[in-house]
């Protein structure tokens, strides 16, 4: 099979085992994969197909919702950089943002704000639930399983195609999602469930359900509330990442999204994605201190993949993640009220040495958003065990528009992937006496 040209907005393919051309149209900079179905050595053939593990190279959907240049650093959210909302907006208004296109006016910001603030008391029975789980339990292994029950609680969530219907579910996820993720913190920390407080912001009132002690009124510190503010925006949408792509799958089978998000927050867990703020901090403790890194870049890089410098690296960006940049800015903001965290010491060094040599320059490797997060959410007063639940609560947003960008798009139908079978070919069983 030999590619010959590729025109602008076509592909000429000769296919050396029959001598046939084809071409194909390229759209957008893609060619769409069934028009490789067309290419057979014969009649009985089924078509040619793409083997692409990991989707390292197929784009499945169109979405207008975020934008990634991974090579110059840039995420825009509906096209605006994510410097500038981080820098001028709330989470709420970033949320409205992705959910509509367009940033919210006065009037509609109070609305959005209204509804969200009305949804955030979760049913009794919820607190019986987690009740029921080790005191150690992990608290987003608390989550993953609290998040999939609201379904139970919700059945009209069912009702994937009433936009009236799926729009509350997006008010109840986003609400609802602090408030599990407090409850599962003060569970593991054997203290009473602090309910919501609607006087407060979305960011202030999670710092409540958490901290809350036996005050009447519990007071935020306001760069604190402003500090999570900036994080859940960075944290709020990444186009097609690995939970992502989990949440429209189980979407595409018109399951809740209730029971997808759990999905979605048990992709988010895995090290490798959001579970990696944890291991930041894991890693950075294991080196203790600052005179032991080179011998940790050392192992990394005499481990060859097997050991990897966790908070490093990403698939699509191949240049400073532009989140990192932002989250070592308000590192200070929170250090000026929380003091200094130790390990952000460490961190740095690793990141200055790192930088420099030749192993992670060659395979451009970079902090990520999550090399930093961690050591913030730290010094704020949080257990490591807490860091990928605060991602989880960000990214709902994210999963929301997209899983309803997915119901809404023509071209979509339920996920299903193609495989090379390599397995034995046809063969017949013997008895179980004769095998
Ligand atoms: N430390 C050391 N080596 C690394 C690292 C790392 N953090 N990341 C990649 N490499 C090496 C890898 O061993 C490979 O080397 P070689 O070519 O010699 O085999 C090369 O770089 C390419 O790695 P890859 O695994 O093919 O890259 P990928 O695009 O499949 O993986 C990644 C991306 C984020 C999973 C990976 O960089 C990684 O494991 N990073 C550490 C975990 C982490 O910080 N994850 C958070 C990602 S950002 C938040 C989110 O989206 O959840």
């Amino acid at each position: 099979m030999e590619i010959e040209t590729a025109t602008l907005d076509k592909l000429k393919i000769v296919d050396e085992r029959t001598g046939k051309s084809y071409d194909l149209p390229i759209e957008n900079g893609t060619i769409r994969g069934t028009d490789l179905k067309k290419i057979k050595s014969s009649a009985e053939d089924p078509g040619l197909m793409v083997y692409d593990p990991a989707y390292m190279n197929t784009a499945a959907c169109r979405s207008a919702i975020t934008f990634i240049d991974g090579d110059k650093g840039i995420l825009q959210y509906r096209g605006y950089p994510i410097e500038e909302l981080a820098e001028s907006c709330t989470f709420l208004e970033v949320a409205y943002l992705l959910l509509h296109g367009e940033l919210p006016g006065e009037a509609e910001n109070e609305e959005w704000t209204r509804q969200i603030t009305y949804h955030t008391m979760l049913h009794e029975s919820i607190k019986k639930f987690m009740d029921g789980f080790a005191y150690d339990a992990h608290p987003m292994g608390i989550l993953v399983a609290t998040v999939g029950a609201l379904s139970t609680f919700y059945p009209d969530a069912r009702n994937i195609h009433d936009e009236a219907s799926r729009r509350t579910q997006i008010y109840r996820l986003v609400a609802k999602m602090p408030t599990l993720a407090a409850f599962a913190y003060r569970h593991s920390r054997g203290l009473p469930y602090a309910y919501p407080d609607n006087d407060l912001t979305y960011t202030q009132n999670f710092l409540n359900m958490l901290f809350k002690m036996t005050e009447v009124k519990y007071r935020p510190e306001p760069a604190l509330a402003r500090a999570l503010d900036v994080l859940f925006i960075l944290h709020a949408d990444h186009e097609q990442n690995c939970s992502t792509s989990v949440m429209r799958a189980i979407g595409s089978s018109h399951a809740d999204p209730f029971s997808a998000v759990a999905g979605a927050c048990a992709a988010l867990y895995g090290p490798l994605h959001g579970g990696a703020n944890e291991a930041v901090l894991k890693m950075l403790a294991e080196i203790g201190t600052k005179d032991r890194v080179p011998a940790f870049i050392k192992e990394v890089k005499e481990g060859h993949g097997e050991k990897r410098l966790m908070g490093f690296g990403h698939r699509i960006y191949k240049n400073y993640d532009p989140r990192a940049k932002i989250i070592k800015r308000i590192a200070d903001d929170v250090f000026a009220v929380t003091g200094k965290n130790p390990l952000l010491e460490i961190a740095l060094e690793l990141e200055k040495i790192a930088l420099e040599d030749e192993y992670f320059v060659k395979r451009k490797l970079y902090p990520n958003v999550d090399f930093y997060s961690g050591i913030i959410y730290q010094a704020m007063g949080l257990p490591t065990s807490m860091f990928t639940v605060l991602f989880a609560i960000a990214r709902t947003m994210g999963w929301m528009v997209q899983w309803e960008e997915m119901l809404l798009d023509p071209e979509q139908k339920i996920a299903r992937p193609r495989q090379v079978y390599t397995g034995p070919g046809e063969r017949h069983l013997a008895p179980l006496a004769k095998r």
